[in-house]
């Protein structure tokens, strides 16, 4: 609490001290930012976002928030995580809308073509909503989700929101069990994933490359952006832009997919302005790493396997401690 305080004083004294410089700051839904702009006009950046609005109080509150280190020896195997159903209804091809928010790579799936994921830790059936990119300036960086303390050089984010319970994105994405995210680890490799060859080819991706920038990509198959396996990680989270809603469950698949260096290269050459502006690289769009508290990080990959005594095999342990309480 003190250390939250003296950052709120820290950020009213830098507040007073540039409030010569800026005209009028407006506390809006989209005055954030993931790192510091251009000299003089300060907008908040992750350590910043649950402070200067208190409809995003949860960003410096929350306590299931999200991105999180998952330290794969602290994973509790659960074998009532059935695969993960992806439903496209019949039609494996879809078209969507490729857009440079100044923030993220987003593409939007047309409304009509569906696509739906069920099972795995999810009770009701998720409509995909949105695919959004995270990627870093350098290789050592840019995924939102570490694995072990490392990072990813990108990490693909697929949004869904209930669609059993909700209307809608907006009304799922502040309700209970509202939003199921699909998490793929990016890596590079000279044969690139083939949905996100589509979305990073020059062709395509200079389309994007500036603020509000769209195009339309058609005859896209949303099963091949996901890696060959059936294995994940699942965590209950939030979102990871403000207001950092607690409402997600994330599913993060256990293998990566891949990109070409030069597809990275494109990436970081987006710019998060519009033409007409200063350009500034979107790379390193990632909130850092949450305190995973109290959560339990589930995986369907049976530890068991390798061997009695593996010391990852966190998996019967707990059901154990839990017959013995009950023996007393
Ligand atoms: C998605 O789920 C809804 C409700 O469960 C269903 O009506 C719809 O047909 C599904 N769509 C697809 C593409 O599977
Ligand atoms: C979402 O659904 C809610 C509840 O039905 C409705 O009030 C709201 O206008 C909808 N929002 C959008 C963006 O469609
Ligand atoms: C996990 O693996 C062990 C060893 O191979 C096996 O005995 C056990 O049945 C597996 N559990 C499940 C739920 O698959």
């Amino acid at each position: 609490m003190h250390i939250v305080w003296e950052i709120f004083l820290i950020f009213q004294a830098y507040f007073i001290c540039t409030s010569a410089q800026l005209i009028s700051p407006k506390i809006h839904d989209g005055w954030w930012a993931y790192k510091d702009a251009v000299q003089g006009s300060f907008v908040p950046v992750p350590s910043f976002w649950g402070l200067v609005n208190s409809a995003w109080n949860l960003c410096a509150m929350g306590k299931r928030q999200s991105p999180v280190n998952v330290e794969t020896s602290h994973m509790i195997f659960d074998p009532f995580l059935t695969p993960l159903r992806l439903n496209t209804g019949g039609r494996s091809k879809m078209g969507g809308t490729m857009y440079n928010t100044g923030r993220h790579v987003s593409l939007r799936p047309d409304k009509a073509h569906l696509v739906n994921i069920s099972g795995g830790p999810l009770g009701y059936s998720h409509r995909l909503e949105e695919i959004r990119l995270h990627f870093g300036s350098e290789e050592g960086q840019g995924s939102e989700h570490l694995l072990n303390g490392q990072s990813f050089p990108a990490e693909v984010q697929l949004i869904h929101y209930n669609q059993e319970l909700y209307a809608n994105y907006s009304e799922a994405a502040k309700s209970p069990n509202g939003v199921a995210i699909v998490s793929i680890f990016i890596k590079i490799s000279e044969s690139p994933n083939v949905f996100l060859n589509r979305m990073l080819n020059r062709d395509t991706i200079t389309r994007i490359t500036y603020k509000h920038d769209a195009f339309l990509l058609m005859g896209l198959n949303i099963a091949d952006l996901y890696p060959d396996t059936t294995r994940f990680i699942t965590y209950e989270g939030s979102m990871t832009i403000p207001p950092c809603f607690e409402t997600a469950t994330w599913i993060l698949m256990n293998k990566p997919v891949y990109v070409t260096q030069m597809q990275m290269h494109s990436l970081r050459l987006l710019s998060q302005n519009e033409p007409y502006k200063i350009f500034l690289s979107m790379s390193d769009n990632t909130r850092p790493a949450q305190p995973l508290l109290q959560r339990c990080i589930r995986t369907n990959i049976n530890f068991s396997k390798q061997g009695r005594d593996c010391p990852n095999n966190r998996a019967l342990r707990p059901q154990y401690r839990v017959n013995q309480w009950l023996l007393k």
